[in-house]
């Protein structure tokens, strides 16, 4: 039934005769069909948020409902997509109308005309539910893509062939209880619904990121929450992109919510030029854009973490690790702000919506690590990162403590960190993991028992630091005891050594675990050394010295492959150097 608009206001509009209209339905405004959806829905009284320019709508023009709530369509052709919050792809809605995009403009999600080879895997005649793999297509050279039965369904494969197929052509069929359903490569899912699990499972695999602050440091899980909130210029958007290249995922769902129009330029200039490590091949073959800049409606921009997430549970429901960054969820909660405004809302802390909390919350409640709806019981992950953007850097205000009170990692970036030019600027005295515990069985079994240990070590050597410092500002260096001298030995190589690394040096940007241990090892070795050796009268100075510190100062540069010759060769040498320094010899 056709509505008529009554009210605009900005990407607000109120409609009146919506009588058969659903909460969340999806409606076409105005003459044009702009997207919308039902965000409010009194009586025949609904407020839409309209997902584009509404220039031009005006009150009396027609409103059409689809009935239908917000959906994504998922299936081969989602990876190297960029889309847009509401799932348009920003290529085909750029060509079509230069730069700006066509307002109601239907754009497919999936391109209706491409051809996927299909593989059928499940045999005719077998019973079939949620999850059943039917087959497969490798939707790129890297990621085989799992064409699954979709929720809800159950029944008798009645047939299924192996073919050459587009998105929406008949597949197969299944008999189900209400009678034969067709089956296709794609299916649909509403974006604020997760979609269903068997099981959620604890966080005891760490998602392993070769950086060395975040794994060794302050680790986060598979299918774990992580945020990071940091002031201007700080490396939010270096820190995710390394996080998007090099951590053990699968799958990565980008969803970049600009502030500056150029900010997200720049993302999609980066991305489809960057190269996936491990396979060399552009590590678009494995990624979704979603790209929301700021000369976009507000609305798409509350839209795209739903678009975005509910990919990523697709892909996990392949049987995939999936790690979803968003950036910034700032400009998504300011997107919340506007809207709630707009409704003459009840404003909360900040003009925030009362139930920003709850909708952050829930956001990233649809992280996990789970047992998939399938009959194998398949297992998969979506691990979600966010960047937050406090202004003035200052994590008091609503966005940041929404965020703390439900991610589990808090990686703190630090302004005057980046300004010493000591990146990443994560502070180790503010950062903290709670995954530690979780992950804890995992590093005994599969790196070495004394992980845990080294890193406990290491964290204290560094409080430790932070206390002499205080010392040192009142006293002076000099009136330090040796012993102390070189805890601040040991605190700075820690710093310099092992916590800063380069994500634009090519060996640097990536430090396998194994190699972390080793380097935490030596390091902290040297310290015990240093402390066996000034027991016996010797001096940090002469310590300092030491031509074998050059070498230990090079330690990130060993290459993953020699790491084992090289650092027992290393470890040898300085010990010895250190024991020579010792009035008594060695
Ligand atoms: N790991 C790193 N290695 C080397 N340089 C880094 C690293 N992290 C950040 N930087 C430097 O800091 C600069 C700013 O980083 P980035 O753009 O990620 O900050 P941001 O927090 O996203 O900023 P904005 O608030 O503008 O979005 C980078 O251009 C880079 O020079
Ligand atoms: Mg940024």
């Amino acid at each position: 039934m056709a509505g008529v608009i009554a009210r605009v206001t900005g990407p607000v509009v109120i409609a009146e005769g919506l009588t058969d209209a659903k909460m969340y339905d999806v409606v076409r405004v105005g003459s044009l069909g702009l997207v919308g959806e039902i965000i409010r829905l009194v009586g025949g009284t609904a407020t839409v948020q309209v997902y584009e320019d509404t220039t031009g709508i005006r009150p009396g023009d027609p409103v059409e409902n689809t009935g239908q709530a917000l959906s994504v369509e998922l299936g081969p052709g989602l990876l190297k997509s960029i889309y847009d919050g509401v799932q348009r792809p920003l290529d085909v809605i750029q060509k079509a109308a230069g730069d700006f995009i066509t307002r109601g403009a239907v754009a497919a999600p999936l391109d209706p005309k491409a051809k996927w080879e299909f593989t059928a895997t499940a045999k005719v005649g077998s019973e079939v539910t949620a999850g059943t793999i039917l087959g497969t297509v490798q939707e790129t050279p890297i990621v085989l893509h799992k064409i699954m039965v979709p929720p809800g369904m159950r029944g008798t494969l009645k047939e299924l062939k192996s073919g050459t197929y587009t998105v929406h052509d008949p597949i197969g069929s299944v008999t189900t209880a209400g009678g034969a359903v067709p089956l296709s490569l794609a299916q649909k899912w509403v974006v604020r619904v997760p979609r269903p699990v068997t099981q959620k499972l604890p966080p005891e695999i760490p998602l392993v990121t070769g950086q060395r602050v975040i794994d060794s440091f302050f680790p986060v899980a598979k299918g774990g929450t992580a945020a990071i909130p940091g002031p201007f210029g700080s490396g939010k958007t270096v820190t995710q992109q390394q996080l998007a290249k090099w951590a053990d995922s699968d799958i990565v769902v980008y969803v970049g919510c600009g502030e500056r129009g150029n900010e997200m330029t720049e993302v999609l200039a980066t991305f489809p030029s960057l190269q996936d490590p491990k396979s060399k091949r552009p590590l678009m073959e494995r990624t979704i854009l979603i790209a929301n800049t700021s000369n976009m409606p507000v609305a798409a921009r509350e839209a795209s973490v739903y678009t975005g997430i509910t990919i990523a549970e697709y892909y996990r429901d392949m049987g995939y690790d999936v790690a979803l960054m968003a950036d910034s969820t700032s400009r998504w909660a300011e997107a919340m702000r506007e809207i709630s405004g707009r409704l003459e809302e009840m404003p909360g802390e900040e003009g925030y919506p009362a139930y920003l909390g709850r909708r952050v919350a829930e956001f990233y409640e649809r992280a996990g690590r789970v047992v998939t709806l399938s009959p194998e019981g398949r297992m998969g992950s979506v691990s979600v990162i966010g960047a937050v953007s406090p202004p003035g850097g200052d994590t008091s205000e609503p966005v940041s403590q929404n965020t703390l009170r439900v991610t589990r990692v808090f990686w703190a970036l630090d302004a005057s960190l980046a300004s010493r030019r000591h990146f990443p600027s994560i502070n180790w005295l503010q950062s903290y993991s709670l995954y530690g515990n979780d992950l804890a069985p995992w590093y005994t079994k599969e790196l070495s028992p004394e992980f845990v240990h080294l890193r406990q070590r290491a964290l204290e050597t560094l409080q430790k630091e932070a206390e002499l410092q205080e010392i040192v500002q009142l006293v002076g260096v000099d009136a330090l005891p040796e012993r102390e001298k070189a805890t601040l030995d040991v605190a700075r190589m820690l710093r310099e050594d092992f916590l800063q690394q380069s994500a634009y040096d090519e060996v640097d940007t990536y430090t396998s675990i194994q190699k972390q241990l080793r380097m935490l090892r030596t390091i902290l070795a040297f310290g015990d050394r240093e402390q066996e050796a000034i027991a016996k009268g010797s001096t940090v100075a002469a310590l300092q010295r030491l031509p074998v510190r050059t070498k230990l100062s090079r330690m990130k540069w060993i290459p993953e492959a020699e790491m084992k010759t090289q650092f027992d060769q290393l470890d040898l040498e300085m010990t010895q150097a250190v024991a020579a320094t010792a009035p008594g010899g060695s």
